[in-house]
């Protein structure tokens, strides 16, 4: 959380920044570390959530594994501490030149998730004299309940394989010399609250785990996906994501088969809280009805709000009284550039402070370079004590 002194020390820097609360990322994915050791879940960091080198090393460096979506992420999450032999890489459009570097580097997994896939990784593992070891992303048609833009399980979505493709899909597990089937991959979305979500995804591995062995295909691995969510609304009182919830709800209704492993690939979670998009008032501009603070931060430092109508907390620090009501916008000359409509807090003044809180996951790694502005850079904690 941003605290007196750190707040003091701001003055220092230019603005906007990300500021990451490394004593919040060490307890998060501690926690994480011994909630999953009790229930015998191995945890692969998902790192688009955040892969800046200092938090992926804090997250290596607490025995996480690592789950990539691209080659460039395979390369990085191995320079920055990550076992080449725990990640897993998952992605719909996997291309030649990541599956040679993923074949290279010893990945533990690939996530596949179409049948061309599966024959392109068998003849590029094939050319190299080497056998990939796979899992399959099923499409387990469970709605993730949350934003339809990152909702991924359901029938309509493009990612994994759907029942109705299995026939097709075991005749090409059996015609692949060069593959090594090991499990099955589900991931129903992204910013998931609802635990029952994970009972259901639970309850649907068994019947595809008994599809899969009646047609000679034994499961040893299980991999439940990311998705846990956090709380945006209360990110300062309840910055601990419910990881307790999730290994209950997939302990209760996974029973495991001797010799069966189950994973996660959680990043949100981990890396959310511990940061926050500090800016400044740029101007504070007065409407016949409305009154503005405009930041020199915007949607090219964080998108999610215009993206996905994502909500982050906002919070004046450098006025807490007395309070008023305005709008918190971007700087961008896009009206959905907006981060609170009709906020309460304390009175804005041009050059006034503003965190903008729950920016640690998909915020920085989404950053781009609209209108020219700078890339917002990092300042961590434990830099400023
Ligand atoms: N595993 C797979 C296969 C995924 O596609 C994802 C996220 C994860 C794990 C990690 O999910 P998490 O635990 O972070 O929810 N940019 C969006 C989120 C996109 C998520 C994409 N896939 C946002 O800002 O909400």
């Amino acid at each position: 959380m941003i605290n007196q002194s750190a707040l003091q020390s701001f003055d220092r820097f230019e603005t906007p920044f990300f500021y990451y609360d490394m004593d919040v990322l060490r307890s998060t994915v501690d926690k994480f570390a011994s909630t999953l050791g009790k229930f015998g879940i191995t945890a692969h960091y998902a790192v688009k959530a955040n892969s800046n080198d200092r938090i992926l090393k804090t997250i290596s460096g607490a025995g996480l594994q690592a789950e990539c979506a691209t080659g460039n992420e395979i390369t990085l999450a191995i320079a920055n501490g990550f076992d080449a032999g725990g990640i897993f890489f998952d992605g719909v459009a996997k291309t030649d030149k990541e599956i040679v570097t993923a074949l290279k580097a010893g990945v533990e997994i690939f996530n596949c998730e179409s049948i061309q896939e599966l024959e392109v990784i068998d003849a590029l593992a094939g050319g190299m004299g080497v056998k990939a070891a796979i899992a399959i992303r099923v499409n387990p048609d469970v709605d993730a309940h949350t934003h339809k833009y990152i909702t991924t399980g359901t029938e309509e979505d493009k990612f994994g394989i759907s029942s109705w493709a299995f026939d097709q899909l075991f005749a090409t597990l059996s015609r692949c010399r060069n593959l090594d089937f090991r499990g099955i991959h589900m991931h129903a979305g992204s910013q998931i609250t609802d635990m029952g979500v994970y009972a259901q995804l639970a309850s649907r591995v068994l019947e595809f785990e008994k599809v899969f062995e009646e047609h000679g295909f034994k499961v040893s691995l299980i991999n439940l996906g990311g998705g846990l969510g956090v709380d945006y609304g209360d990110p300062l009182g309840n910055w601990m994501p419910d990881i307790e919830g999730l290994a209950g709800a997939i302990a209760k209704n996974l029973p495991l088969k001797p010799g069966q492993s189950v994973h996660i690939e959680p990043g949100r979670a981990i890396v959310a809280q511990c940061g926050h998009i500090i800016s400044r008032v740029v101007y504070v501009k007065s409407g016949l009805k409305k009154k503005f603070a405009i930041l020199d931060c915007g949607m090219h430092t964080l998108i999610r709000p215009a993206l996905y109508q994502a909500k982050h907390l906002v919070e004046n620090l450098s006025c807490r009284e007395p309070l008023e009501k305005y709008d918190v916008v971007g700087c961008v000359c896009e009206s959905s550039d907006t981060f609170a409509k009709d906020f309460e807090g304390g009175a804005p003044h041009r050059g006034d402070f503003f965190a903008i809180h729950s920016a640690g996951a998909y915020g920085q790694v989404m950053n781009m370079r609209y209108l020219q502005r700078d890339l917002a850079p990092a300042v961590y904690s434990d830099d400023i004590k």
